[in-house]
């Protein structure tokens, strides 16, 4: 048994739905599991023989969960990004031969040793970025052969990280030159699902359903399919256009919908009692310039649950870090504190199907938890680029440090 204790703060959203802040506060954990959470003087008074560790001065929060990411690709497109600084649209670069299909290519060149180099670099600046589980999606090989190859990079890499990893097919992110449309639909149903379920290589199933990507039939036709073989299902919907995908979200009785800028009223109304989560991607909405972000405030007054993810992927959005996300989105979507918090940690959790596991500091959860030098947990919003993280608990470990190499 470990307990922290003298914690200048311990702040973390609650299952009950409650936001918790406590003050000269101590947590009690033994191996991966938390086991209280209170006042100081109570905690120590209750685990006399455990090893303490005076954490004073520090703030603790659960770890965060970057429920939306595009982990493994090769390449690289920062050029497109400075194009598009200088007023190119993401919609022009892809119709020139950028954008997912130029990742595509890369990807495919990659050998999974390069993949796999790469990827885990990018975990390793996730971690020390504070990010303690990630859900990853393929999607950028689009043939079987290459989406495999992802997925598969996906499992070995759970072995190689103290991160966990959870995997999503994205198979329907674009479509491939080398086929039309409508067969490529067909090679997703037909033979790329019922192989995925078969090799038990994603969780998820993800589309991108939007305006020149899949359509609303195609998307609803996929996803049953998914369903049908017991996968879950999430989706990439209303991020370019309102294509109604926020309430075909609700009809699939997805897990989440992601990005939802032009989410309307009514996708929003029936997202929250078919209780989807919306996951919303900050950093993604300000480099899309489309001078639009989701409509958060109503979604949190509608009833959805509304987390944040970084989208981290080479095009859209090449950030790493939950805390600026966290950040962008208080701004940008007239967030609170507790919100923006709960967003990045128990919302997400649940945006992944783990918040009966992960997402908040209660007895019972997994001990991922971050150290933060500040007085305050306010500090992490109120010092805009500068984040202190000081150490990232994983399942009761160090996992890392900074003032150590990374366990
Ligand atoms: O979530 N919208 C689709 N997929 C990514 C972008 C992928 C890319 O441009 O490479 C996103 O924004
Ligand atoms: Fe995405």
């Amino acid at each position: 048994m470990i307990v922290l204790h003298s914690a200048a703060q311990i702040a973390t959203p609650l299952d009950s739905g409650d936001f918790q802040i406590l003050n000269d506060a101590a947590i009690a954990y033994d191996n991966e599991t938390i086991k209280f959470v209170g006042p100081s003087k109570e905690v120590l008074d209750q685990f006399r023989k455990a090893k303490k560790i005076n954490v004073a001065g520090k703030v603790l929060i659960p770890g965060f969960v970057d429920s939306h990411t595009h982990l493994v690709f090769g390449g690289d497109r920062s050029q497109e990004y400075l194009m598009r600084l200088c007023g190119a649209t993401y919609q022009e670069i892809a119709a020139s031969g950028g954008g997912i299909l130029h990742t595509m290519r890369e990807t495919r060149a990659g050998s999974p040793d390069e993949l796999t180099e790469k990827a885990l670099s990018n975990l390793k600046l996730m971690l020390k970025n504070g990010t303690t589980t990630v859900e990853v999606k393929s999607g950028y090989g689009l043939s079987w052969e290459h989406e495999r190859k992802l997925l598969k990079i996906v499992e070995a890499l759970k072995k190689q990280t103290s991160i966990d990893l959870v995997s999503t097919f994205l198979g329907a992110h674009d479509f491939p030159p080398e086929v039309s449309r409508e067969n490529y639909v067909r090679q997703v149903i037909d033979e790329m699902l019922p192989q995925v379920a078969e090799e038990k290589l994603a969780e998820f199933c993800d589309v991108f359903c939007d305006q020149g990507y899949y359509s609303i039939e195609q998307t609803r036709e996929i996803s049953n399919r998914a369903k049908q073989l017991g996968l879950k299902i999430k989706l990439h919907v209303d991020e370019l256009a309102d294509v109604g995908g926020a309430a075909l979200a609700a009809e699939l009785k997805a897990v989440s919908a992601d990005h939802l800028i032009f989410a309307n009223d009514d996708g929003i109304r029936k997202m929250a009692k078919a209780k989807v989560c919306a996951v919303l991607l900050p950093g993604t909405s300000i480099g899309l310039k489309s001078g639009k972000h989701a409509p958060a405030r109503r979604m949190v007054e509608s009833g959805v649950r509304v987390a944040l993810a970084t989208d981290f992927n080479p095009g859209t959005c090449y950030s790493h870090s939950m805390l600026f996300m966290m950040q962008l989105g208080a701004l940008l979507y007239r967030l609170n504190a507790e919100e923006t918090l709960t967003a990045a940690t128990l919302n997400a959790a649940a945006a992944i199907d783990r918040s009966d596991q992960i997402g908040s500091l209660e007895p019972g959860k997994q001990m991922d938890c971050l150290v933060f030098d500040i007085p305050h947990y306010g500090y992490l919003f109120y010092n805009l680029g500068v984040y202190h993280l000081e150490t990232v608990i994983k399942r009761g470990k160090v996992a890392w440090n900074k003032n150590q190499k990374q366990g």
